[in-house]
């Protein structure tokens, strides 16, 4: 006799943490997201069913290295720190740094003006990299986007400096927040496998590929970015 698993597709085990709308976040306790819903269209593609897990943002690259995922799709920028342990595919978003104050307060106009600044960040994301270099800045470092925001609304810290898209998604949901008219260097998404693994690293790149000219990369930039 046949056995059921014959026909079972086989699994994809997706890291990603969920506090990073509109590329992950939770609703009524499930992850959804621009991410999600381009992983899932991925798999179609590939022929995978995914399964999403979620978890704390600098988990992620361990967990690759672990196996217990076998790719990591979360917002995640390409940086030459991260290269030298994992690969990336082909990026499929350009996004930018940019700074959070409290509407009216006008004295943070560029990333130069954070100096001697209290300024969060959150913990893993390249953010922190950007605000680190910034001379006699003082850091202070949040778990989750969520987390840095409320500090900011309580006037515990001066600005907030987050990627482009969450930073837009937080302003729209918190009154009194507004992003600063300057942007910082720009970077790329892409998603993370193990370097060994160039069969998966292929069938993603080529599923990127045909995602991106059959229109439903298109469809999913509407969806998700207002
Ligand atoms: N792009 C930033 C980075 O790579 C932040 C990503 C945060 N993503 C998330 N799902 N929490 O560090």
């Amino acid at each position: 006799t046949l056995s059921l698993s014959a026909f079972a597709k086989k699994k994809l085990y997706v890291g990603t943490n969920a506090e990073f709308p509109p590329f992950e976040y939770l609703e009524n306790g499930k992850p959804v997201g621009f991410d999600i819903d381009l992983v899932e269209e991925l798999g179609k593609i590939m022929d995978y069913d995914i399964k999403i897990v979620d978890m704390a943002f600098d988990g992620l690259l361990p967990a690759l290295q672990m196996k217990k995922v076998d790719l990591v799709i979360a917002g995640m920028t390409e940086t030459p720190e991260r290269t030298k342990t994992v690969s990336f595919t082909q990026p499929y978003y350009t996004a930018s740094q940019v700074i959070i104050t409290r509407k009216g307060e006008n004295g943070i106009k560029s990333f130069d003006d954070l100096k001697g600044k209290k300024v969060g960040v959150m913990l893993g994301f390249t953010g922190d990299i950007v605000v680190s270099k910034i001379d006699g800045v003082k850091v202070e470092r949040y778990n989750a986007a969520y987390a840095g925001i409320m500090a900011l609304k309580a006037n515990k810290i001066d600005a907030v400096v987050l990627d482009s898209e969450p930073a837009k998604n937080f302003v729209l949901q918190n009154e009194g927040l507004e992003i600063a008219q300057t942007e910082g260097a720009q970077e790329e998404y892409a998603i993370a496998v193990r370097k060994n693994d160039t069969q998966l690293m292929e069938q993603l790149d080529n599923a990127l590929t045909e995602i991106k000219s059959n229109g439903k990369y298109q469809e999913l930039i509407n969806k998700y970015f207002k």
